[in-house]
């Protein structure tokens, strides 16, 4: 069974950016998520990574309509299995192993695997993946090494996240193999500390409004 194209490329195509939280308290991402929402980002990333983060996915999915909650950060089956429990609509790895392909196969919910070399796209091509996370997007060699990989690995499009902003995002989008970038910029963990919702809700619009 190859990648479910269909299902990954809704979350992809919702809007030119996927904000990626790390979410210490689970109660800020309903109006987190409401504030993404209203500002035209409905598919969101919720990282794995604080003690909280599969409540606020539960919470997010259960209460905020509009919204796509997945989890970013997926690293092995345990994780894989409560995100989906959780109530992700799809699920993000910085990389890709052979177990977290094993276990999409069996699963409703889609896989976003990362990849940042030509033979790692090539390794998941095998196993019927196209659609991808280009991580970690900056460092690894930005636009113009991405770029760079469209002509030879034309099928794949890409999601390049990490180290994007909102002035870099355009590069990447203009790209023929890229269909939205993943940040931290419009939501990061100052801001959902500080509730500055209003500020959440100005920077998704901005993000929404981003033309490739
Ligand atoms: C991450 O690793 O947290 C994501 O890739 C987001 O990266 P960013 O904080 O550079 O946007």
């Amino acid at each position: 069974m190859a990648q479910n194209v269909e299902r990954i490329e809704k979350v992809m195509l919702a809007a030119p950016v996927i904000p990626v939280l790390v979410i210490e308290d689970p109660k800020k991402a309903v109006p987190m998520a409401e504030a993404l929402v209203r500002g035209g980002l409905p598919s969101i990333e919720i990282t794995l990574r604080t003690e909280g983060a599969l409540e606020a996915i539960r919470l997010v999915a259960e209460n905020v309509e509009g919204a796509i909650p997945g989890a970013g950060t997926v690293l092995d089956q345990a994780q894989y299995e409560a995100a989906v429990a959780a109530g992700s609509q799809f699920i993000v790895s910085p990389g890709a192993t052979n177990t977290l392909i094993d276990i999409a196969e069996q699963s409703d919910v889609p896989l976003l695997p990362g990849a940042a070399t030509a033979s790692e796209v090539m390794a998941l091509m095998e196993r019927g993946y196209q659609r991808l996370k280009f991580f970690p997007a900056e460092q690894a060699g930005g636009a113009s090494y991405l770029k760079s990989l469209s002509s030879p690995l034309a099928a794949v499009k890409f999601c390049p996240t990490g180290g994007v902003s909102l002035e870099k995002a355009p590069t990447y989008l203009k790209l023929p193999n890229v269909l939205c970038v993943g940040g931290s910029w419009i939501a990061d963990a100052k801001a959902i500390e500080a509730e500055d919702w209003s500020g959440i809700e100005e920077r998704a619009r901005a993000a929404a409004a981003i033309s490739g």
